[in-house]
This record gives C-alpha cells, structure tokens and sequence, in this order.
C-alpha cells in the first residue's frame, strides 16, 4: 500500500463501520445528509474517489476493480480489518460489487442505490465515447448540463432548490482527467449478474421511482438475484434518493442498520 495514493475522506459518528461510495460525478460531498445525520449508530467513511473531489487524479487509467481495491487500501490504512457495510450509489454500486466479488470476506452487509448489476449495451458505450470526445474537446459544462437536466425528480427541482445548488455546486468542482478516467471505467466494466446469487450478506436496495438515468426495474432485477435482500422504492424521487427524500432514506437505512 502507497500511503501517498489513500483516498481523502470525510469521517463521522462511531460503531460499526459503513463505507459510502458517491456517484458519477459527485464527490462524499453528496452523502453530507447521511453524515450528518447517522453517526449515532454507525462509523461513516467517505471517501472521494481517485480525481473526484479532494482525491487527486489517478497515475493509471481507473476501473472498477482499480476502485474497488483504493477502497480496501483506504481501511486498511485507517486499521478496520473486521467487515465492512459497503454503500454505493449508482457508479459507486458498480464498485460495491465490484468489492464484494474481490473480497466477500471484509463484508458484513451492502446497500445498493440507484445502481444495477448489468453492463453497459453497445449503445451506452458509445454513449461513453461520445461524452469522452466531448469533455476532451470542449470540457465538462455539456456532459454536468445534461447531467442535471435528468438527475432529480421533477418534484425535487420545484421543491428544493438548497439540493440543486448543493448539486451545481459538486458537479463545479469536476475535473475533465477524473470524469474521462471514470466514464471509460464505466464503459468497460464487466456484467456483475450472475455475481448477485454469491452475495451472502443482507443487502439493501433503494431505488427512486423518477430516476431517468437508471430505471427502478433495474433494482427489482437485483432484488429477484441476492439471496438477503429488502427493496425500497422511494417515490418523489430520481436518480439521488440520499438527497431528495433525505428523511425517508435515512430511516429506511437506521431500520437495516439496526439489524447488525
Ligand atoms: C452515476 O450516477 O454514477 C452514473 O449515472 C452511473 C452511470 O453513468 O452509469
């Protein structure tokens, strides 16, 4: 382990350690309501990923696995060697399997938003190459534009302006080298479906009803796959639940906490 590589992190609460891994392309700015609000019964651990907020560029081109092993590397340096409740929001569910394929034994439970399990069709490649082009050519304001446009609930953009400034403002810090790193990280991650039958561990699944980027079917594929698992669709919500539906969440994470 190079010290000089750990991920920075955000750290809050004590107990039983739960690692939150944000989104596509956010930062553990996005888990400040959880951070905030959770600490009483858990110890929470964001970090920021390789290019993403404070976390400096990757030397190598990133991947899943890539990530999912700078995960690991972070815990080891903070000393947790016990198992882990893993959290991944949408990229950060692609890395949560990612990890619990490399290493089923450093995990106690896993909770997956607004993610799924398959890889990306041929026409969502290209999509990632299209948007690669773009960012190399003209920066990120096309792709973080587009982005906001289908991220929330429409509910969400009318109702609560503090979560889209929030949102602008963690998208303003995006880098052109970390997105390129993580969108063709993306590109080629491999399929994790037939991974879903060797998850032992009890999983939570949380999906918005509006979510335009990832359709909640998505998460009912994955409910139908794990042995251990509880669904939750949160309605008035898209693509960041965490945010949008902020009391509803963290209640529904308290409950499956509580279970360990
Ligand atoms: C994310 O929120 O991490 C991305 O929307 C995931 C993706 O583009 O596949």
């Amino acid at each position: 382990m190079n010290e000089d590589k750990i991920l920075h992190y955000q750290e809050a609460g004590r107990g039983k350690p739960v690692l939150l891994i944000h989104g596509f392309p956010f930062s553990n700015r996005m888990w400040k309501p959880q951070l905030q609000e959770l600490g009483s019964q858990t110890r929470l651990i964001a970090p920021d990923l390789p290019g993403f907020g404070k976390t400096p560029i990757p030397s190598a081109p990133p991947s899943m696995d890539r990530y999912a092993q700078d995960c690991a590397d972070l815990l080891d340096s903070l000393n947790i060697t016990d198992p882990v409740i893993l959290v991944g929001l949408s990229m950060g569910g692609y890395i949560a399997l990612a990890f619990a394929g490399l290493f089923p034994e450093r995990l106690r439970g896993l909770m997956l938003l607004s993610t799924r399990a398959g890889a990306d069709s041929e026409e969502g490649k290209a999509g990632r190459d299209k948007t690669i082009s773009q960012v190399r050519n003209s920066g990120t304001a096309e792709l973080t534009d587009g982005l906001f446009a289908k991220l929330l609930a429409e509910t969400t953009y009318e109702a609560k302006p503090e979560v889209t400034e929030e949102l602008k403002e963690i998208m303003r810090e995006i880098t052109p080298e970390g997105v390129i790193g993580a969108l063709a990280a993306m590109r080629d991650r491999s399929d994790s479906t037939e991974q879903l039958k060797q998850i032992n561990v009890p999983t939570l699944i949380v999906h918005g009803q509006d979510d335009r980027l990832i359709p909640s079917s998505e998460a009912q594929v994955m409910a139908k796959e794990i042995r251990s698992n509880e669904l939750h669709l949160i309605d008035n919500a898209g693509h960041l639940p965490n945010l949008e539906q902020t009391e509803e969440f963290n209640q529904i994470v308290r409950d499956f906490l509580a279970k360990f």
